[in-house]
């Protein structure tokens, strides 16, 4: 029965440049990946592909995106929380709207680790990601104390609920499940551990936003993602694409994932 679910759901490969590719860097990067998507007959509207370059590339991307109308979609790997002020060294998401950017990633292992990010301040990032109309995308996950401690569900299950408060069922959102210790790691959960985590966040959208939120709303898988492994993630009823790092920054296996439909026997 919901073996086919995910089928009206447009799946979406995002790729995570991290701190990585300048702006002249991006710019080469976006056209070559294109073309090669482009010459591989790449069909964008059963596969969106989207791109998350650090902020100082994002005037490049936008202005060669719309001068070359390239298919492809952009967005930030981090937005604040406020609009403006006295905030030195944020970005508004006024600022990102601008861009056109479309979407946002929040709540990143990464910001969680690296910049102390909590699930408070990952709430207030997304509404403000949605009070500027950019579609947020909710990175939960466990590291690999809590699955020994918890399991696989409960962090990213407790994340994304707090994540959604304040949130109105008429926002167009993404979930990124994004186990910690995947991450980077050359060590990607399997697809049934992901599909499990992914359909217990589908009863928390349910729970939250409703069935027909629940039944829109892409969750991606993150974690050591690879031309080689996107196949059977895809095959799970419940997984709607992937966030990809390390394999994002290598044009041939990026598109090679974007590309899964030709490996994947859907
Ligand atoms: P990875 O990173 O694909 O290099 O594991 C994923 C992410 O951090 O989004």
């Amino acid at each position: 029965m919901v073996a086919n679910d995910n089928a009206r759901r447009t799946p979406l490969i995002a790729g995570n440049w991290k701190m990585n590719l300048d702006h002249l860097q991006a710019i080469a990067f976006v056209q070559k990946l294109a073309w090669n998507l482009k010459d591989a007959k790449h069909d964008f509207s059963s596969v969106e592909v989207a791109v998350f370059p650090p902020f100082t590339d994002l005037r490049s991307v936008q202005t060669l995106v719309s001068a070359d109308k390239l298919p492809l979609a952009y967005g930030a790997q981090d937005v604040s929380a406020q609009d403006s002020g006295a905030y030195t060294g944020e970005i508004s998401g006024a600022f990102l709207s601008q861009l056109e950017c479309q979407y946002v990633l929040i709540g990143h292992s990464e910001r969680r680790t690296l910049h102390g990010e909590d699930d408070e301040q990952v709430a207030a990032k997304v509404k403000a990601a949605i009070k500027h109309n950019l579609v947020p995308i909710i990175c939960v996950g466990e590291t690999a104390a809590d699955l020994e401690l918890h399991g696989p569900s409960a962090v990213p299950v407790a994340q994304l609920k707090t994540a959604l408060s304040g949130v109105s069922n008429a926002a167009d959102i993404v979930v990124a499940y994004e186990p910690v210790w995947a991450i980077g790691s050359g060590q990607a959960a399997t697809p049934e551990q992901a599909e499990q985590v992914a359909a217990q966040l589908r009863n928390v959208l349910k729970e939250t936003l409703g069935e027909d939120v629940a039944a829109k709303t892409r969750i991606l898988y993150g974690g050591s993602v690879k031309g080689v492994n996107i196949a059977g993630f895809m095959r799970e009823p419940n997984v709607d694409g992937a966030l990809v790092g390390g394999a994002s920054l290598d044009i041939d296996e990026f598109s090679s994932i974007v590309r899964f439909q030709k490996h994947v026997g859907l």
